[in-house]
């Protein structure tokens, strides 16, 4: 048995994966544990947990692998510094402690925190043996860590690898091949030119937080109009044909200081950065459309180069950038590759995925199993197929009908990566606080829960596996009906406790997503953003049509919604039973009741806060809001017998804001 623990640290999203014999077994964000938002410190309680999934001891890895070479990163921080000398000085001396500390020592740094993590027992195991931890320590590329998380669990035996993000140690994009266990990396566009940066500086100049608030200028672009990207195009860069792009740093203040743009950035758009918090105008709106339209246009750009560049027929994305699903959807739709997979968790966090895979596969030279060996049952083919490399995943062209429902199958076993809680462990936990509950067979659970979703009630749902990435995919969810209009302000407001032009997303049965969408393909890890299909939409009137901005939020655009964006379009995950049976037969239950196979779908959380994790993080959140419901596996728990929930602190002030 071979067991490599990747990590990924130091920055933001802070993750631990383990991978045993080429097998993901489990993979977790730092911030689940610590309950702070985008953790950066070592992921020790991530690493103890992947650890405690297959009860191994720290001292019994084989290899230990970081997403990173930190070394490298210096190398750019030094570098970029010296070329724009002396301005930067102070952010450079802020740095400059961090690096002297903890990430130049990282070997060190790694093997002490590593030593916490089987705790006790460990130490006590690794004295008794006499020895050290033995295991080999290995450091991979950024872009490279990001490629092996989107080509080795992907579901293609060969494709074509883009990875997009801000910036690693000096790549900020690359484009590769992946071909059985072999990734080559062809391409790379370097610091300071980057797609993830330039959105993260509009996201900073639109008063949101960069690194975590990019989805909400994607969120908010429906609502503007693209007034600002001529102006972007003439002052701010330039876009090639290949999808490269050249920026004018003029404009910019990224690789000299803490802030993301500068003066004459301001005076360009015609003042200050929007104060966070403060009220959002039409003029962030109209921003947030602009740069949305330019990341479209280079992705797009980029995806037809990579096609060209590679002459593969499929596509694997990573990066933080990947998550931009809006962009997504279009090069699914008018790049010519046959189809796409996108890695759930594309930000850093998937890093600790990518290099633990990539020791397997690449140092090691494991091959690559096919779905069809990697150890779970798979819906049997029609004759005929079984040969041919047809495997699905969320790209479009799934060569006819008759082969559309046939078994997903990729590496991340539905990203459902994180720790489950035993019907035990959150009975005890109930019991021990005195909480009352109602628990329900399995059978009848899903027909209690969608009776509750048809009259309108909210219900946090915990079960099975915690996801890994940053979306909540039915284990750790708060869900709703998604055919009431005043559900998605209601979410918003009394629910989430955040800004309402934030629209949800669907979870929709994947054999009836195209009755309710324009998409006919599997989008588990919600990365897709597709169209209502038209027969589900309800015609405005002329005064609704002329509605712009926040205003039009309000109107009703179609039978469902509360899912529905301003523009027609949703966020969409598909659910097959295979891979979450539960959280189908929810969905089912409630389409046998309603008509409607589809259910709002918000991750479990607070604005600002991490996703629960625990059932006690899970109950602690549905008190906290305006949830009617909690369900703990086959628990469930109802608002209105609730004793009374004393707090001595306000948690609105617990979570910063996101
Ligand atoms: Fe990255």
């Amino acid at each position: 048995m071979v067991s490599i623990l990747g990590i990924s640290a130091f920055y933001h999203d802070s993750a631990a994966c383990l991978v045993v014999d080429g097998e993901i077994v489990a993979a977790a964000q730092e911030e689940r544990f610590t309950r702070v938002k985008h953790d950066h410190n070592f992921p020790l309680n991530a690493a103890r947990y992947c650890l405690s999934e297959v009860k191994l001891l720290a001292e019994q890895l084989d290899y230990v692998g970081f997403y990173d070479k930190p070394l490298l990163k210096f190398d750019r921080l030094l570098e970029t510094y010296l070329d724009y000398a002396p301005s930067g000085f102070s952010s450079f001396l802020k740095a400059l402690p961090l690096w002297m500390k903890e990430k130049l020592w990282m070997p060190d740094l790694i093997r002490t925190e590593l030593g916490k993590a089987g705790g006790e027992t460990d130490e006590r195991a690794a004295k008794k043996l006499g020895k050290k931890f033995e295991w080999k320590l290995l450091f991979g590329d950024h872009h490279e860590s990001h490629a092996a998380s989107a080509f080795y669990p992907s579901p293609f035996e060969e494709a074509a690898i883009l990875t997009i993000d801000g910036v690693g140690e000096w790549a900020t994009s690359s484009i590769g091949v992946g071909k059985g266990n072999e990734i080559t990396l062809l391409k790379e566009l370097r610091f300071p030119d980057s797609l993830g940066l330039l959105y993260s500086a509009f996201t900073y100049y639109t008063g949101f937080r960069v690194n975590s608030g990019e989805y909400k200028v994607m969120g908010l672009a429906p609502y503007g109009a693209p007034k600002y990207v001529s102006i972007i195009k003439d002052k701010l860069l330039e876009i090639r044909d290949d999808g490269s792009l050249k920026m004018n740093h003029e404009y910019f203040s990224y690789s000299q200081g803490l802030r993301m743009t500068n003066g004459a950035f301001d005076k360009l758009f015609g003042g200050a950065p929007r104060k966070p918090e403060s009220l959002i105008t039409q003029k962030e709106m109209d921003l947030a459309r602009s740069i949305q339209v330019i990341t479209e246009e280079v992705m797009l750009k980029m995806t037809q180069f990579a096609h060209k560049e590679t002459g593969m027929k499929k596509l694997c994305m990573a990066g933080g950038v990947a998550l931009n699903c809006v962009a997504n959807g279009r090069v699914l739709r008018e790049v010519p590759f046959e189809d796409i997979w996108i890695q759930p968790a594309a930000g850093d966090a998937g890093g600790a995925l990518g290099i633990a895979l990539a020791i397997w596969h690449r140092y090691l030279g494991n091959a690559r199993l096919s779905p069809e060996q990697s150890g779970t049952w798979q819906a049997a083919r029609p004759a005929g197929k079984f040969a041919s490399n047809t495997t699905q995943s969320n790209g479009r062209k799934s060569a006819g009908t008759e082969n559309h429902l046939t078994a997903y199958a990729d590496g991340m076993k539905g990203s459902y990566l994180g720790p489950r809680h035993s019907e035990e462990e959150i009975e005890k936990f109930l019991q021990s606080r005195n909480l009352p509950y109602k628990k329900y067979s399995r059978e009848a659970l899903p027909g209690v829960v969608a009776d509750l979703l048809a009259t309108g009630k909210i219900i946090g749902l915990h079960q099975g596996r915690m996801e890994f990435g940053p979306r909540a995919l039915g284990g750790r969810s708060i869900i709703g009906d998604p055919r009431s209009p005043e559900m998605q302000s209601a979410m918003n407001l009394k629910i989430k406790y955040r800004e309402s032009f934030r629209p949800f997303a669907p979870s929709v049965l994947r054999e009836q997503v195209t009755d309710w969408f324009e998409l006919d393909a599997d989008s588990p890890y919600m990365l897709l953003v597709a169209d209502v299909a038209a027969s589900q939409r309800r015609k405005m009137t002329a005064e609704e049509e002329a509605l712009w901005g926040i205003d039009k939020l309000n109107i009703r655009r179609s039978e469902i919604p509360a899912v529905t964006h301003v523009d027609y379009s949703a966020r969409i995950q598909t659910v097959r039973r295979e891979t979450n049976p539960l959280y189908w037969e929810i969905i089912e239950a409630f389409r046998q009741k309603t008509g409607c196979p589809v259910v709002v779908n918000t991750s479990f959380n607070v604005r600002g806060e991490p996703i629960v994790c625990t059932p006690e993080d899970s109950y602690r959140c549905f008190m906290r809001t305006e949830m009617d419901y909690l369900v703990l596996e086959t628990c469930v728990l109802d608002k209105q017998e609730r004793p009374a929930f004393v707090e001595t602190r306000d948690w609105r002030k617990e979570f910063k804001l996101d």
